[in-house]
């Protein structure tokens, strides 16, 4: 089929990508001229895993990018918006750029005739595809929605670092429709998909999309609640998270207690739920003490690096920077507070990460120091923080003889407490009952 995807961020470059590599001739847009031109040279924008694969067979083939979106509108049959929704400080979303493609589209469908379903693939709020979308859409088309172009909403369930796969292997696809025939043509975009394909109307599918992801905030914060109980029930909250997750109606997913979920989406949309829930005069009690408990436990392993010693002068390593592990991206990074406050508190910061430096020279600039390898992290220090759970971190038991003092703060729960103490270090980790009560 033929695909016009409008914002070739993280979400619409990967389903552009994807959709080319099914075979669909794809047209990626974007205003930034500089990620138009990388994307068609084949270098990928973000770091994602298989991203720069996927561009290397497609670009040339049946995958263009663009900054003309009115074109790519005309010479499609098929337009999927995925721009940004940024969130704002009062949980509520940005709309601008949904507006802007809306116009650009409604614009190119004044002028065809044939019947082109428009899709939000953006993250909004229940009712904004209705009220926002479509009428900016017939306005700018002089046309109406439903009797001469289709609606759909589709939300995306792709997690950074796994998104390719994601894609290509999702649980369920939720196509939110406006009426049966705009539901029945995004119906067939997915035919050979191998998963429950589920149509709902346009506010159920964007209420599914932050249930789901309000639903998995949940469970980490409910595991770490659960981790913070353990460290002084003397449990430790790995064997516990094994325990009730192979119970089948919990499963043993997004059960890693740690020092909480950072990233673009997590933090973003359940403060927007929470928002619209109050605007709808309900208080979200449940929703709340998520994001409540999620700040206290981004703060978890600056406390007990503060309770084991005096920070002030300290040579603190920090290896990990991102929200999590297979992404560069650093945006609600439990990593970012912890730093300040150890900066504060006049340690001296060395950091690594695999992937995410660069991104946090933007945040910290010259405040610290930023290592070539886990290795420099470590050498001399005074103690070891693990804020990213990234698999080179997780086999580092012989690194630890560098270090001045051989104490660990393992924030996501990565090493093995025994490997860790054979190696004569002294271990500390979320929701284990080690020292941090003993000392
Ligand atoms: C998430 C959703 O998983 C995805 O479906 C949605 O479309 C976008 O938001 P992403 O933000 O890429 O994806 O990250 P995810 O892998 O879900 O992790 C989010 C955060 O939770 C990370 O900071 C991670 O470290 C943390 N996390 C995850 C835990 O602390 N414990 C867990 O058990 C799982």
């Amino acid at each position: 089929m033929r695909i016009s995807v409008i914002g070739a961020g993280y979400v619409g470059l990967i389903t552009g990508a994807c959709l080319a590599d099914l075979d669909n001739e794809v047209y990626c847009v974007d205003v930034i001229e500089e990620k138009v031109r990388k994307i068609n040279n084949k270098i990928p924008p973000i770091y994602e895993e298989g991203l720069s694969e996927l561009l290397k067979k497609n670009i040339g083939k049946n995958l263009t990018a663009s900054t003309d979106a009115e074109n790519a509108v005309k010479n499609s049959d098929i337009t999927f918006i995925a721009v940004g929704t940024p969130g704002g400080d009062d949980g509520s979303i940005n709309l601008t750029y949904i507006e802007e493609s809306a116009k650009s589209i409604g614009k190119a469908l004044k002028e065809k005739n044939n019947y082109h379903v428009v899709v939000v693939k953006s993250t909004v709020i229940p009712g904004t595809t209705d009220s926002v979308v479509i009428p900016i859409l017939e306005e700018f088309s002089g046309k109406t929605a439903g009797r001469d172009f289709g609606v759909c909403m589709n939300p995306e369930f792709l997690r950074e670092g796994k998104a390719i796969y994601d894609f290509m292997n999702p649980d369920r696809i939720v196509i939110g429709e406006l009426n049966k025939k705009s539901g029945d043509m995004i119906r067939e975009l997915y035919k050979n998909f191998d998963c429950p394909i589920m149509r709902t109307s346009l506010r159920a599918a964007e209420m599914i999309k932050y249930a789901s992801n309000a639903f998995l905030a949940t469970k980490i914060s409910f595991i770490n609640e659960i981790a913070n109980i353990c460290e002084r029930t003397g449990v430790d909250v790995t064997e516990v998270a094994k325990g009730i997750g192979l119970d089948r109606r919990i499963n043993p997913n997004f059960l890693n207690a740690g020092v909480g979920f950072g990233g673009s989406c997590f933090p973003k949309d359940v403060n927007a739920l929470v928002r619209e829930a109050k605007e709808e005069n309900y208080e979200p009690v449940l929703l709340n003490a998520v994001l409540d408990l999620n700040e206290k436990q981004k703060m978890r392993a600056y406390e007990i690096a503060r309770d084991i010693m005096d920070l002030s002068g300290k040579k603190i390593a920090v290896l990990g920077l991102a929200f999590k592990e297979g992404t560069d991206d650093v945006r609600y990074a439990p990593a970012i507070p912890t730093i300040e406050k150890l900066l504060k508190s006049g340690a001296k910061i060395f950091v690594y990460d695999p992937e995410a430096m660069e991104n946090a020279k933007g945040i910290f600039g010259n405040k610290v120091k930023y290592c070539k390898s886990i290795d420099s992290a470590l050498e001399n220090a005074d103690l070891c923080i693990i804020m990213t759970e990234w698999n080179d971190f997780k086999e580092i038991y012989d690194k630890f003889s560098l270090m001045k003092n051989k104490i660990v703060v393992d924030g996501r729960r990565i090493l093995d407490p025994v490997k860790a103490e054979n190696q004569g270090m002294e271990y500390y980790g979320i929701g284990f009952p080690g020292k941090q009560y003993t000392r």
